[in-house]
């Protein structure tokens, strides 16, 4: 893909729903009792897999567009698949569902391509093992069996990484367990939920008490979330907000592009998601947000950004706790950090190496293309006030790459390519054109 800078960014955008809750839905909703209707499904083929899978395992999915309607087999009715499940590109996929397959009393294998074979998956191996489940897999990473065990053993776990696939996957597992299964986040500085939330909130909605508290020790916080399994769910309709993630390409497009204003409709504002918008503002962005839907169980409304910068100086700096509920806008970030006075810098963020690419190296490499000062750490980088000049970048094959390179090619001088900009279908199969119908 070619793209040419831009002067500015106005009008309207409307995005694909949520990839995280569209996940949800859908494995939520085929071991629920009865009937689920999905409506504003992720356009996303991360989230056509899930379908997939769940429809694998004996769920009845028909889909019309963004409309998923799933006859849900009840907790004990999954069936033993007949072939691999296969999670495409998908990690919240494949850890979701091994969560669930761990409860079940059959054995099944999750594969993936191979991107996701080379991610680790020992952070669900270790908890669901805990609880009594068995694994086949070299060196931790897919294809994967899971020997399932019924039931599972209620445990008390401790996440050594903030990680709300984790979570998810030991929660689902909780609810195939006698007992109460608790998970301990590790310590923050501020209380509350230290990863997206989207998982607690669909299971209550689903019927299943899930109970949540913070316990301060020495100034920190840790937050517990417990479970009472075996819990069963009742199916129910469910409506996705667009995916605040995506939002975040426009979101930096615009603020960097003086003369800008644009405004996200129809967009989730969970606040464990919405990190990437308070960071932006306090980096100089002009950015106002509504929430239009009180009563449902996901926040949604509406995002205004005006384009231009109000920087306070000095080195902005995004670290701790906040990275984990701003993990997939890093790279975003890191272009929007090229236009601060004082640059940027992302430390605690050694999670980015094991997303669909690494994507600390990514992001090094791809500004350096571009002309920019950029110095590479462990666990982040710190990126100058840079000119970004076109070049030819790669996408590595990771869909936030792409697309926050393309936002990087468009607030730059010259023209630039994108090589295998294909892969922004993971998550939004239409971002070309959405930003096309925006770009003035
Ligand atoms: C996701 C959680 C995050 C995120 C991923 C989606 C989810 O991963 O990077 O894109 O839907 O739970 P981790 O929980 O592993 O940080």
């Amino acid at each position: 893909m070619k793209i040419r800078p831009t002067s500015k960014v106005k009008g309207k955008v409307r995005l694909p729903g949520d990839k995280s809750i569209s996940h949800r839905a859908a494995i939520i909703g085929a071991i629920a009792e009865g009937r689920t209707r999905i409506s504003n499904f992720a356009a996303s083929a991360d989230c056509a897999s899930t379908l997939e899978c769940v429809s694998a395992l004996g769920a009845s999915v028909t889909r019309s567009g963004d409309e998923v309607t799933i006859e849900g087999v009840g907790k004990n009715g999954p069936q033993k698949p007949s072939g691999v499940l296969n999670c495409g590109n998908s990690g919240t996929t494949a850890r979701l569902l091994a969560g669930v397959l761990a409860g079940q009393p059959f054995n099944s294998i999750l594969d993936g391509d191979s991107s996701l074979r080379g991610r680790p998956m020992q952070r669900v191996i270790a908890p669901l093992s805990l609880m009594g489940a068995r694994f086949d897999s070299e060196e931790d990473n897919l294809p994967m069996t899971i020997h399932g065990t019924s039931p599972l053993k209620a445990i008390r776990y401790k996440m050594p990484v903030a990680s709300a696939q984790v979570k998810s996957c030991v929660l689902l597992a909780g609810l195939f367990a006698e007992g109460t299964t608790i998970l301990a986040s590790p310590p923050d500085d501020v209380p509350g939920p230290s990863s997206r939330n989207h998982t607690e909130l669909m299971l209550r909605n689903f019927g299943v008490p899930l109970t949540e508290r913070n316990v301060e020790s020495d100034g920190r916080f840790v937050h517990e979330v417990s479970i009472d399994g075996p819990s069963p769910l009742s199916g129910r309709d469910v409506n996705i907000p667009g995916d605040v993630s995506g939002s975040a390409f426009f979101l930096v497009a615009a603020a960097c592009l003086e003369g800008s204003d644009l405004t996200i409709e129809n967009v989730g504002l969970n606040p464990t998601r919405t990190a990437v918008i308070d960071v932006l503002r306090e980096l100089g962005a002009s950015i106002q947000t509504v929430v239009e839907n009180e009563n449902e169980p996901e926040p949604a409304g509406k995002i205004r950004v005006r384009g231009g910068i109000e920087s306070a100086g000095g080195t902005g700096i995004v670290s701790g706790g906040r990275i984990a509920n701003l993990i997939d806008e890093l790279p975003v970030l890191a272009v929007f950090g090229t236009k601060l006075e004082g640059g940027l810098e992302v430390r605690g963020a050694k999670e980015l190496r094991y997303k669909e690419s690494d994507r600390i190296r990514a992001v090094v490499t791809n500004l350096k293309r571009m002309g920019a000062e950029i110095e590479e750490f462990d666990d982040g980088f710190r990126v100058a006030r840079s000119n970004l000049k076109g070049a030819r970048m790669d996408s590595y094959g990771d869909h936030r790459i792409a697309m926050a390179f393309t936002v990087a090619a468009l607030v730059a001088e010259g023209e630039s390519e994108i090589v295998g900009s294909d892969c922004v279908s993971i998550s939004f199969p239409g971002f070309f054109h959405s930003l096309q119908d925006v770009v003035k």
